[in-house]
């Protein structure tokens, strides 16, 4: 009681601070940045205004109010100019924190510089525009907010950032919506060309923490030969029948770290791939994932390695496939531990990639005349599951897959009920065979080498109309272990997860 009473007290206190704070702010003429002082114990209304935002400053830095830049927090006029302009203003000296109150601002494209925390407060939306003259020429700098070349950023408060993806949409369809595609200007080609939401290239000690990411148009968040990622706290959610809404996309980037997030998306919902770089170290542990495609995908853009990649404590529900890696290019994939991992899978519809496989390894080339690296070391442990397909380990003849354990792993089989399949396949897409008709099985693999099951018990619902458990190739197939590996029916539904089944929920 006495604590509510004190909080509210100091909301009270934070928000009339934040009025005099505007009002101040706008009997200046023109933007002015306020030093933040350090909180002192003998000026207690002085500690109280600094303690929401101070923290984020680590005591040095400037506050840069976007209203005392002219923003009008509309939702309808673009407010671009007034908050690059105390972006800008902000970075000068120290850095600081650019403050962004509650209210719709919309913009054009923002660019982050160095040394600032852009704190965009609950009730806060920042909007992305749906026109491309508000985005740069170049499709590779195509994002909503952007952060080229520049260190120790921050994107906290609370707030949202909001890509209008619904606004991209040409014509409505619950399988999948077709979109605009901005392709006119030759820049980009094909049918994927929309704006991402948030992006950082060429940067270092980035942190995006509490901020929710809305409606992307394309992909959501996107890093890009970065250093020294953390990603917090941060709620994703992305439109399910909006293609290539991806929620992560961690590209050529090292020491990423991904901790208590809640993703909701029609595409990938976290998808490390290399381009140009490799990628060491990332970690995504106690989260949330749906998505009508992968909630882990590596590649397919694979051309460089992946290395020492940890995922932990991951909730998965309902997703069109669990854990995926998807290599294609010359890179390679090595020192992979996905560890207590809940998850569901089905199927949703062919025109998303998926069919409901819990755990999917491919290794093929692109092209008939192109190379493919190797898939070695990868460790699945302590992982329970409900799904409509088995497990897909495939290699291929260029590619043979090496070391891959599970270990304590316990599937139960359920017939695919709520979705139009009717034909099983193997889905080796991108490239490769492409899809082969195939029924399927509680695990299949080929063109493979020491691979160890130990401790896997595989439950099958009793009106499964596929029940072959184990089915290998054994020419391509060398030293498999078998240890404690069990089979068991059940006669009732399963229960699959629902929405309010995770360890994280935000
Ligand atoms: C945000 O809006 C909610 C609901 O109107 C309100 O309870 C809350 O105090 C607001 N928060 C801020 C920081 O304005
Ligand atoms: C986008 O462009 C159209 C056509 O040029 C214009 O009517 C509309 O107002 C623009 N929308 C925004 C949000 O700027
Ligand atoms: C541009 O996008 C449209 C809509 O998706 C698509 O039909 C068309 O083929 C694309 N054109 C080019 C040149 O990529
Ligand atoms: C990541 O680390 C690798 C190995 O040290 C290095 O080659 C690569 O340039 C690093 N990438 C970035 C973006 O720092
Ligand atoms: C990966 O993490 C390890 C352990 O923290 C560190 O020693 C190594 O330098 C990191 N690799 C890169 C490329 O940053
Ligand atoms: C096996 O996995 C289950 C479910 O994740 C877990 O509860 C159990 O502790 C694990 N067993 C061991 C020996 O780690
Ligand atoms: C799948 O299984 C059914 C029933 O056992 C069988 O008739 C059919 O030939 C199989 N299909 C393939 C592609 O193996």
């Amino acid at each position: 009681m006495e604590k509510i009473g004190r909080t509210a007290v100091l909301l009270l206190v934070v928000s009339l601070c934040m009025i005099l704070y505007v009002h101040k702010g706008s009997e200046n003429n023109g933007p002015k940045s306020q030093k933040v002082l350090p909180p002192t114990a003998s000026s207690a209304g002085r500690v109280e205004e600094q303690q929401p935002l101070a923290p984020y400053l680590n005591g040095r830095g400037h506050v840069c109010n976007v209203l005392d830049y002219g923003a009008r927090a509309t939702g309808e006029d673009f407010d671009t100019h007034a908050l690059q302009r105390a972006i800008d203003d902000c970075a000068t000296g120290d850095g600081g924190l650019v403050y962004v109150p509650p209210g719709d601002y919309l913009t054009a494209t923002l660019y982050l510089r160095s040394n600032i925390v852009l704190y965009i407060e609950q009730n806060a939306t920042i909007y992305g525009s749906p026109n491309q003259s508000d985005y740069p020429a170049e499709y590779s700098r195509w994002y909503v907010i952007l952060a080229d070349s520049v260190e120790n950023v921050e994107i906290t408060g609370g707030g949202t950032v909001d890509g209008q993806a619904e606004k991209f949409v040409v014509r409505y369809d619950t399988r999948k919506n077709i979109m605009v595609s901005w392709n006119q200007t030759g820049d980009c080609k094909g049918d994927e060309c929309r704006p991402r939401l948030l992006g950082f290239i060429d940067s270092r000690n980035i942190r995006v923490k509490d901020v929710f990411l809305h409606q992307p148009a394309y992909w959501c968040l996107h890093t890009v030969r970065c250093n020294h990622v953390v990603v917090e706290g941060v709620k994703i959610f992305g439109d399910f029948n909006i293609p290539n809404n991806d929620g992560i996309d961690i590209q050529d980037t090292n020491n990423t770290r991904i901790v208590n997030c809640r993703i909701d998306t029609g595409d990938d919902a976290i998808c490390p791939k290399t381009i140009s770089g490799p990628l060491f170290n990332l970690t995504v542990s106690d989260s949330w994932i749906r998505t009508k495609s992968s909630a882990v995908k590596f590649g397919s853009d694979s051309r460089h390695d992946f290395h020492h990649l940890r995922f932990e404590r991951l909730t998965i529900v309902d997703s069109h496939r669990g854990l995926a890696l998807q290599l294609r290019d010359e890179g390679s994939i090595s020192d992979v531990v996905f560890s207590d991992i809940v998850l569901s899978t089905r199927y949703y519809d062919p025109s998303w990639w998926g069919g409901a496989e819990p755990i999917y390894i491919t290794a093929c080339p692109r092209g008939p005349s192109t190379l493919v690296g190797s898939i070695s070391d990868i460790q699945f442990i302590n992982i329970v599951g409900t799904s409509e397909n088995g497990v897909f380990l495939s290699g291929s003849p260029h590619s043979i897959l090496r070391r891959i354990n599970l270990q304590n792993v316990t599937l139960s089989f359920v017939a695919a009920g709520r979705s139009d399949i009717t034909e099983s396949y193997h889905d080796y897409r991108p490239g490769c065979q492409g899809l082969v008709s195939h029924n399927s099985s509680g695990i299949f693999v080929e063109y493979a080498k020491d691979v160890s099951f130990e401790d896997v018990t595989v439950n099958w619902a009793s009106n499964l109309d596929w029940d072959t458990p184990f089915e290998f190739t054994p020419k391509s197939v060398g030293r498999i272990s078998l240890s404690n590996v069990v089979s068991a029916t059940f006669s009732s539904d399963f229960p699959f997860l629902t929405e309010k089944s995770g360890v994280a929920s935000i």
